[in-house]
């Protein structure tokens, strides 16, 4: 975004910007309902954010999955009308890519698989 590490107010902005979804028009909550363990429910989270992603972009959506989105759990709650048996997971921010703004820009690499797998018996 450009924005030198010493302007704190437009770092404060475009941290403001994760916490509206990043101006999205539309943000999915992903929720687990408590009676869940923590271990079964990382599975299904993982999966079911993955394929929505990828159904978005079945349908010439984009998304970013997002921690910051649900930064503020008590007002999301209050709002998408999340009752307190649920465990609220993460957010989905989803609507159609600006590619000229300049963070659509961004390609980021990824880790080489042999880095992150261990190969046995081979
Ligand atoms: C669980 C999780 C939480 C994330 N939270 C944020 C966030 O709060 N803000 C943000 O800008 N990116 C966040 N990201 C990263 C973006 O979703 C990131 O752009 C994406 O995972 C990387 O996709 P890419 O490598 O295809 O660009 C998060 C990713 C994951 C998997």
């Amino acid at each position: 975004m450009d924005i030198p590490r010493e302007d704190k107010s437009k770092r404060a902005a475009w941290m403001e910007r994760g916490f509206r979804y990043f101006d999205a028009p539309a943000a999915i909550i992903i929720v687990a309902d408590n009676s869940l363990t923590i271990q079964s429910t990382y599975l299904d989270v993982g999966l079911v954010t993955q394929n929505i992603c990828l159904a978005a972009l079945h349908y010439g959506l984009h998304t970013c999955i997002e921690n910051q989105g649900i930064t503020y759990s008590d007002v999301l709650r209050k709002h998408a009308g999340i009752p307190e048996s649920k465990r609220i997971i993460c957010a989905i921010a989803l609507g159609y890519p600006d590619w000229d703004f300049p963070a659509n820009q961004v390609m980021s690499v990824r880790e080489p698989i042999d880095n992150v797998i261990t190969w046995c018996g081979i």
